[in-house]
């Protein structure tokens, strides 16, 4: 990972002292203030970026997160706040030495009222464990994701995460109704009612998803929950072109409507680093080997209902129907819940897959559908052009360029797996692949966020008029900038 020149600080930011420490071990207790062992806080997940921040604090309540920010913003000391540090944008650690909040001693279900669905929840809660307490009452999280066992729901709420059924729930817009924040200058923000519906001035919740710890930190989160699915299944198919995939989802949407839950899409290249990280036989393979089946690109439908007769029929007649006109070349369908949770293995185990030769450069974007896929198309000749990769393994810096994402939502991620983090392959990539975003029109984060891998590229996706008006909104709730400075914007 790159730990960024110290000379690019910010000096107008104070650097903490002892008394500092002093103060906030009286508010959040000698043992929630630490000063050694730091990596774990300072190095994102991909290990590309590296901060070097020489305190983390571990406050339990929002009071506690009020004193700590009030007393930062007096003495511009700047924060980083921190969840799960799932993040894939170095958002969610320091770039210099900025004080790390984290919320994982916040991690208590403050309620539920299975009348209505209505989650409330202390914004530390692991995503995981949020479902596994809405499992228990017949419930689930309308957000689900490969880091799931990790990420919090307050860093998904400040990320705005998509997720693997975003398809079917949306998004964190829709199902947030009201959230509790504290704003740099300490004062608690309140709107962790249940109601859902409000037109009583702006909808200021909207603010914080998606605000990557810029104007705040959210301490809790209040969600609308769906009824738990009485039965889920899967399907895993191969396909030999990207216009089998589009027509395959245009079936799916048409023929399994409302049942139909994800529509994820892998191509060949990301699930052979599958298959190199899970060291088991591919779902589609006919003799039970390691060795990846030759279809260019897979798909994964998961179809959830409250019938199972009913969603086994429909989803075998579908299945069926495509393969019998040829839109599909060869399929599986999950007999059990075990086999269930290995097809979606396949899918959700990609991301980190795609990391194990050394690194990998994420690029999650929005196209427009049909032109999807040839991002990646387009990266690999670039790649090759510029001799970074290669056909052949040439120990080239990339080893492969690979697509695969929510072809539900329009988004890609495009991987580019690399064997360090390599300032050659940085510049062939960056802009080039936002402008190829630029030209279609499509979003340069879909999901993800800006953190600092994207802050000098927002233009790409947002005008100037909405540029400004992002700046103005963060100067007024953080004139002192001290909110996850170096990012975002
Ligand atoms: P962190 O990584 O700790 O922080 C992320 C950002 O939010 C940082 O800018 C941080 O400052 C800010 N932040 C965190 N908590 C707070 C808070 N309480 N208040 C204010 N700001 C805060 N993302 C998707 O959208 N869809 C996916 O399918 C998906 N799959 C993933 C799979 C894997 C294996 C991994 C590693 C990541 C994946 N991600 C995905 C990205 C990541 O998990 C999400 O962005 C997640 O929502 C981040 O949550 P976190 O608690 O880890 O936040
Ligand atoms: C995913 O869909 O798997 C995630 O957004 C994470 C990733 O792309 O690595
Ligand atoms: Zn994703």
């Amino acid at each position: 990972s790159t730990t960024y020149p110290n000379t690019h600080r910010n000096p107008d930011f104070a650097k903490v002292s002892n008394s500092d420490v002093l103060f906030f071990r009286s508010i959040v207790g000698d043992n929630q203030v630490l000063t050694d062992d730091l990596d774990a806080y300072n190095e994102d997940w991909m290990r590309k970026y590296k901060g070097q921040s020489k305190v983390v604090l571990k406050p339990k309540t929002t009071e506690q997160i009020s004193q700590l920010l009030r007393y930062c913003n007096q003495h511009k000391l700047a924060v980083v706040p921190q969840g799960g540090n799932t993040g894939l944008v170095g958002g969610s650690v320091p770039v210099f030495d900025e004080i790390v909040i984290s919320i994982a001693n916040m991690n208590k279900v403050r309620s539920f009222d299975e009348a209505s669905g209505m989650f409330k929840a202390d914004a530390g809660v692991i995503l995981e464990n949020a479902d596994g307490y809405l499992a228990e009452h017949d419930h689930i999280f309308p957000l689900d994701l490969g880091a799931k066992g990790s990420c919090f729901i307050g860093g998904n709420v400040a990320t705005n995460a998509g997720g693997l059924r975003l398809l079917r729930y949306g998004s964190l817009h829709g199902s947030v109704l009201g959230l509790e924040a504290v704003l740099p200058d300490g004062t608690i923000y309140d709107s962790m009612h249940s109601l859902r519906k409000d037109n009583t001035g702006y909808d200021l919740k909207q603010l914080f998803i998606g605000s990557e710890g810029t104007i705040g930190i959210i301490t809790g989160v209040s969600i609308l929950c769906p009824a738990r699915p009485k039965s889920v299944n899967v399907a895993f198919l191969g396909l030999e072109s990207y216009e089998q995939v589009q027509e395959t989802f245009k079936k799916a949407r048409n023929e399994l409507c409302e049942v139909l839950s994800a529509f994820e899409f892998m191509d060949r290249g990301s699930q052979v680093f599958a298959s190199r990280f899970l060291k088991m036989a591919h779902p589609l393979s006919p003799d039970d080997e390691n060795e990846v089946p030759e279809y260019p690109f897979y798909v994964l439908i998961e179809v959830a209902g409250s019938k199972k007769e009913h969603d086994d029929e429909k989803l075998e007649s579908f299945l069926e129907s495509v393969m019998e006109d040829g839109t599909v070349a060869d399929g599986v369908v999950s007999q059990d819940e075990s086999q269930l949770r290995t097809l979606w293995k396949w899918r959700e185990s990609v991301s980190e897959a795609s990391t194990i030769d050394g690194g990998v450069y994420k690029y999650d974007v929005s196209l427009p559908l049909p032109k999807m896929y040839s991002l990646v198309e387009t990266v690999r000749k670039q790649l090759g052009e510029r001799q970074l990769m290669s056909q052949e393994d040439t120990g080239m810096p990339v080893v492969d360029a690979i697509g695969y994402g929510h072809v539900g939502d329009g988004n890609l991620h495009l991987n580019v797996c690399v064997r360090e983090y390599n300032k050659k392959v940085e510049t062939a990539l960056e802009p080039f692949v936002y402008e190829q975003v630029q030209k279609e029109r499509g979003s340069i984060s879909a999901e993800h966020g800006l953190g600092f891998q994207k802050k000098h590229y927002i233009q790409y996706s947002k005008s100037p008029v909405e540029i400004q008006m992002i700046k103005d909104l963060k100067k007024h709730y953080d004139p002192n900038g001290i909110m996850n400075p170096y990012k975002y914007i």
